[in-house]
């Protein structure tokens, strides 16, 4: 019996972590993330599922799938304007995104999550 009732807690346990009801997922605005890259003119370079001159979001989240330093990586790549490769072959700064107010880490780090999260 108490046997059965510990699997049946595991059970939910895992259901509740396959639902994704991990914090940092209910934290995630979609909504605040879209805005900042629109008005970052990030799909300039970035398709969500095409690439352009950069890698499209998903080709980023896929890179990442199951990194635990992917948040991290993504914030330094936003905030830090390394040199990148454009498609003609010419090279440049990356962008490194503008927030309201300047440097708001919890709005970069939700435009990472955002790009993370982004499915097939
Ligand atoms: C002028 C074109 C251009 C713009 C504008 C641009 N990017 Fe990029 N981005 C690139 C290129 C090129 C790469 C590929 C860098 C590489 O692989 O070395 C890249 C790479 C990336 C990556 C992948 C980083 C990694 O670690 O793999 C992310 C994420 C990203 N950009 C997000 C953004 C966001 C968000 C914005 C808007 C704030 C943005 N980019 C604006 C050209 C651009």
């Amino acid at each position: 019996m108490k046997y059965q009732s510990r699997m049946i807690a595991m059970a939910s346990m895992a259901a509740f972590a396959l639902a994704g009801f991990s914090p940092a997922a209910l934290a995630l605005d979609v909504e605040a993330a879209k805005d900042l890259a629109e008005q970052n003119n990030c799909k300039q370079c970035h398709g969500i599922k095409k690439d352009k001159d950069g890698p499209s979001f998903l080709k980023t989240a896929e890179k990442y799938r199951g990194k635990a330093n992917a948040e991290d990586e993504i914030v330094k790549h936003l905030t830090s304007g390394k040199k990148v490769k454009l498609a003609d072959g010419s090279e440049e700064n990356h962008k490194i995104v503008k927030t309201m107010p300047p440097n708001d880490m919890a709005q970069i780090k939700n435009l990472a999550q955002y790009i993370l999260s982004t499915q097939p």
